[in-house]
């Protein structure tokens, strides 16, 4: 089985981003714990992040074995099973990437470091939810494994959404 971790704006910036909100974990970090978790049940990872919302946008197209722009890189081009997503700010405004998850069938799970729901009004809508399989949001950089163990458990069980 294979899972994308795909991470949003500003996500490489953990670490020394807003701790106080975001923790001090770094993304590097974030990913090493998700390879030790993906190696004990039996995953295999591809990771990202993207700071251009079209790219993003791109890879998952080629994830879901469309055909892929130029720019996509070639770990991306290998169709995946499934999407766990840290959209970050695109989460409150792209219907874009949802249409781009739901328009290539990818069954995906949603992720946040932080309760989106107790934050401030414009972060408390995700246009993402609505096509998610699962929300995981406010245990921070541990909601990621949390959600890579739920996302691949809910796709052994056969989830197509
Ligand atoms: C976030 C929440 C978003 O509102 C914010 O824009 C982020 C991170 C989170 O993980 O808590 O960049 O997705």
């Amino acid at each position: 089985m294979r899972i994308a971790v795909l991470n949003g704006p500003n996500l490489n910036l953990l670490g020394t981003r807003e701790p106080e909100l975001y923790g001090t974990t770094t993304l590097d970090e974030i990913e090493a714990r998700l390879h030790e978790v993906a190696a004990e049940i039996g995953v295999s990872l591809v990771l990202a992040q993207f700071n251009h919302e079209g790219d993003l946008n791109d890879a998952i197209h080629a994830l879901g074995g469309r055909h892929s722009a130029p720019g996509v890189a070639p770990e991306l081009r290998l169709r995946a099973d499934g999407v766990l997503i840290n959209a970050a700010a695109w989460t409150h405004t792209s219907l874009a990437l949802r249409d781009a998850l739901t328009g290539v069938s990818l069954p995906y799970a949603e992720v946040h470091l932080t309760n989106i729901f107790a934050r401030e009004p414009e972060r408390r809508v995700s246009v993402l939810s609505s096509g998610a399989r699962a929300v995981l949001c406010g245990f921070g950089a541990q909601g990621y494994e949390l959600a890579l163990r739920g996302l691949a458990s809910a796709l052994r069980a056969g989830a197509r959404k």
